[in-house]
């Protein structure tokens, strides 16, 4: 079986609609297929300050809705990016190969440091990709899939791998993006011009798994829709109806043109009504899940620990290699 990678960040207390949608929903449908190795990356969430307390609990209420969600650990790999030594052992080697314009051109960290200001952005911010171009190619993955927005850094992973293949013989395998449907992109439901992220100005945008069912109906009920009264799919005159379409036909399975055709001459509380109630029966059971699991931590530290040791396998093959490549003198 081929194998594909990816990893998720433990940023919040909850994944949101389009972490699900986008990344989740995807992973759980690609276990199925391939050889799949999925992370929960903590080594990043650093990139920005942290309450220690808080990271710890979030690392597990991520793994926890991963399960939840339906990630299932005897059909792939899930660990905790800090349990693999290797990725940041990697990652001193890649940042020695990366050039400083290079890193320079990636233009989430030209954004976050932005937001921060170029004081108090951290070098880790700036290194991020290096450190993602590690997860990836230690496990020689054939493809990595993620949303558009991580396009830029899996091409930073492609290059690198090229570029050591190049210059100390054929080591890793070039990894190919796999870019999300267009209708597994969701977009914040106060501002559907914006990407669905945690770092929303309002919590109105946003949906979260663990929510009470009460707040998650009363956001969708309450998301910005457009001027005139037709339920159409047009990103450019209709963003916020479009963004209640992807949603609904991400869920249901329906086709976007098939519930549009549902729709004709019905207003759009109509649509967000039926809407709530999709996603409400869809994430219920998971949150109700992912609880269940929070009440059992060293259970669920367990798994983790058994992904760990499996990941390392992989690991530290890879990370062996390099050494010897690069001409680190073996430690007998
Ligand atoms: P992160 O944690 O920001 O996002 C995880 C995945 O969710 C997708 N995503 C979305 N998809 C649809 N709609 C949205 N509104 C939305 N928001 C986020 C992202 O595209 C992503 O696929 N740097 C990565 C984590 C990472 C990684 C890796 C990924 C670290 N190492 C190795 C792949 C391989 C990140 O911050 O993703």
């Amino acid at each position: 079986r081929a194998r594909i990678l990816s990893g998720m960040q433990p940023s919040a207390d909850s994944l949101h609609l389009g972490n699900y949608l986008g990344a989740l929903v995807q992973w759980r449908a690609m276990q199925e297929e391939y050889d799949a190795v999925y992370m929960i990356v903590d080594l990043h969430a650093i990139t920005v300050p942290q309450d220690p307390g808080v990271l710890a609990q979030r690392t597990r209420v991520t793994a926890a809705q991963y399960l939840a969600g339906g990630i299932d650990v005897d059909k792939c790999t899930l660990f905790v990016q800090s349990h693999v030594p290797e990725h940041t052992q990697l990652a001193w080697v890649l940042n020695c190969l990366t050039g400083f314009g290079e890193a320079s051109r990636m233009t989430q960290f030209k954004d976050k440091s932005l937001k921060q200001g170029s004081d108090t952005a951290s070098v880790g911010l700036f290194t991020y990709p290096i450190l993602q171009a590690a997860d990836i190619l230690l496990y020689q993955p054939e493809g990595v899939p993620v949303g558009e927005d991580q396009r830029q850094h899996v091409e930073l992973s492609r290059d690198l791998a090229q570029r050591f293949n190049h210059r100390f013989g054929e080591t890793f395998v070039v990894p190919q993006a796999f870019i999300q449907k267009e209708s597994a992109k969701i977009q914040d439901l106060q501002n559907p011009a914006a990407k669905m992220s945690k770092s929303a100005e309002s919590p109105n945008g946003l949906i979260n798994l663990l929510d009470d069912p009460k707040v998650t109906a009363k956001r969708i009920k309450s998301a910005v829709t457009d001027d005139g009264t037709e339920i159409r799919y047009d990103k450019a005159e209709k963003p916020g109806v479009s963004n209640l379409l992807a949603i609904y036909s991400a869920l249901s399975g329906k086709p976007i043109a098939a519930i549009e055709a549902e729709y004709q001459g019905k207003m759009y509380g109509h649509l967000k009504v039926d809407l709530a109630d999709l996603v409400v029966s869809e994430l219920a059971p998971i949150r109700a899940r992912a609880q269940e699991l929070l009440a059992d931590p060293a259970e669920l530290d367990r798994l983790l620990a058994v992904g760990a040791q499996k990941a390392r396998e992989v690991a530290a093959v890879t990370l062996e290699e390099v050494y010897r490549k690069v001409g680190f003198l073996a430690p007998v």
